[in-house]
């Protein structure tokens, strides 16, 4: 049976204090009250990689352990047990630490997997996390303290320090919530607290929030899922605070982007699935990660909806809005043709600069067969993205190639769209209703799209255009995107 224990606690000591200690293989026996005698063999030094301990516990038994990992930068050490009288099989433990924002305190998480019989797991699970881990925690304030390393020493006479998590404060937060559906003066800064995670979500301080069309079709009612009165916002970027006790592999300090199903993002701090967040690689700043979503849409839509290929032609609706400008950069990236709709000559100029090769102008209700045909030749598009609802279906169909397919992502009337099949038949045309979290509930999925959207950005095959507001100018955000005066996409900055 498999088996993770995850265990973590703060520690009163600024981060190089507590890492000169743990640092040091072999320095169990100074603070670790279940560890007797500790040496290291081969007299190898505590920090080498591949060196072994033997350890000797307090009752008597002997293990063997490896390190495996050793990272002075990040604060982290890996190892194995070789040889242990218990049935822990192929364990594997990582230390980590990392410094709480005040830098003076230290937050250390202690996790390990192994394998272990059935009959034994919940024992074992309870003597890694108890005995060992949490132990530890203790063993080695007591040991700081002893040093009069600590700020704050126990009072003689107080209990066994207690094992002090970040989990439970509520923190002071500003959030953006809409009582009732309508215009945009609606969404209104309050102060709110901010509840601890729960176990399988992080607490995150956020520096990012993107702006998506969804937002406004949440506040205006016309698009189901914000509960009133709640919080618009299904995507952030920010630092994590802190992590609920089930979670794996994220940590306060790491810098993730998440994109959510359930509304919620615009605010200072939020919690949100684990699941949903993707780490951050240090090239990328938290303006450009905020584009996860209509990247990872974009990015969806060419290699898996579309599966398009190096020649086809694409037409992208607003193709200089949020979603349109970076779908028209990775599919110029892939040797597509992109054809764009814009409402202006600025924007097919913003457009050709995103690489968009053929932005028309519309005006008001003038099909564009006729620019479509002109452009490829009486062909006709390989794949139209229709983001005007039930307007402007029939004008997509009919500029569709034969085997053509019409992905509509959107409906900013928010109107039913009816579909005649027949119509399709004639020309063996695909018309699909993708929705972007569909696709990425499978979080493998997602987190490959992220990494590509991230290494475009990296490279620069992707440049996004930012424009940002104060949290606190939601409305102004909104009211701007929909007098349909921003290129680019939107983003709301948090105070500090
Ligand atoms: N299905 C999915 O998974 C998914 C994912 C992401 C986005 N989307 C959809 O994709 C579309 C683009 O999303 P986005 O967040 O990037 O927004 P956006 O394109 O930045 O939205 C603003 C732009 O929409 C265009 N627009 C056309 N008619 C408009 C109208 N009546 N009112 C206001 N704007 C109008 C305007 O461009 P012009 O002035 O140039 O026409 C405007 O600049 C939206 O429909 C959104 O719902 C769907």
């Amino acid at each position: 049976m498999k088996i993770t224990v995850n265990r973590s606690a703060v520690i009163d000591a600024p981060i190089d204090r507590v890492w000169a200690v743990l640092r040091d293989f072999n320095s169990h026996e100074q603070w670790h009250p279940a560890v007797d005698r500790s040496e290291m063999e081969n007299d190898a030094g505590g920090d080498v990689v591949g060196s072994v301990r033997r350890f000797c516990l307090a009752g008597g038994s002997e293990l063997r352990e490896q390190l495996l990992s050793h990272s002075d930068r990040e604060h982290t050490l890996t190892y194995c047990i070789l040889d242990s009288p218990l049935p822990l099989l192929d364990y594997v433990a990582t230390v980590r630490l990392k410094p709480v924002t005040d830098g003076n305190r230290t937050f250390w998480e202690w996790r390990s997997r192994f394998r272990a019989p059935g009959d034994r797991a919940g024992e074992l699970e309870g003597l890694v996390g108890r005995q060992i881990y949490e132990a530890g925690f203790t063993g080695l304030r007591t040991f700081l303290a002893d040093e009069g390393a600590l700020a704050r020493p126990e009072p003689p006479g107080a209990s066994p320090p207690v094992v002090e998590t970040v989990e439970g404060e509520l923190l002071p937060s500003r959030a953006v919530t809409v009582t009732d559906h309508g215009g945009p003066d609606l969404l209104l800064l309050s102060d709110v607290t901010v509840p601890a995670p729960d176990p399988q979500e992080v607490r995150i301080r956020q520096t990012a929030i993107a702006v998506n069309y969804l937002d406004i079709g949440h506040r205006r009612g016309i698009v189901p899922g914000l509960e009133l009165p709640g919080t618009p916002g299904v995507e952030g970027v920010g630092e994590i605070v802190d992590v609920g006790a089930q979670v794996n592999g994220l940590f306060p300090g790491d810098r993730v982007a998440y994109m959510a199903r359930a509304p919620g993002a615009y605010a200072g701090i939020r919690c949100v699935d684990a699941g949903a967040c993707i780490p951050l690689p240090a090239g990328v700043s938290d303006k450009d990660a905020s584009t996860l979503l209509k990247g990872v849409t974009a990015a969806l839509l060419l290699g898996r909806v579309f599966r398009a290929a190096p020649g086809e032609t694409i037409l992208i609706q607003a193709v200089a809005g949020g979603l349109g400008h970076l779908l028209s950069q990775w599919a110029k990236s892939m040797d597509l043709i992109v054809i764009g709709t814009v409402s202006s000559t600025e924007k097919a100029r913003f457009s050709r600069d995103h690489g968009c090769d053929h932005p028309i102008v519309i005006e008001d209700a003038r099909p564009l067969q006729a620019d479509v045909m002109r452009i490829t030749n009486g062909r006709g598009v390989d794949h139209w993205v229709h983001s005007s609802g039930a307007r402007g279906l029939d004008d997509a169909l009919a500029c569709l190639s034969r085997c053509g397919h019409c992905a509509v992502i959107g409906g900013r009337d928010g109107q039913p769209i009816s579909l005649d099949v027949n119509l399709l038949k004639q020309r063996s045309l695909t018309v699909s209703a993708p929705v972007c979290f569909d696709y990425t509930d499978d979080r493998p999925y997602l987190h490959r799209l992220a990494h590509q959207l991230f290494a475009k950005i990296q490279n620069r095959t992707i440049i996004p255009a930012i424009e940002t507001f104060p949290l606190g100018k939601a409305s102004d955000a909104h009211r701007k995107i929909e007098s349909r005066q921003t290129t680019g996409t939107v983003v709301l900055i948090p105070d500090k």
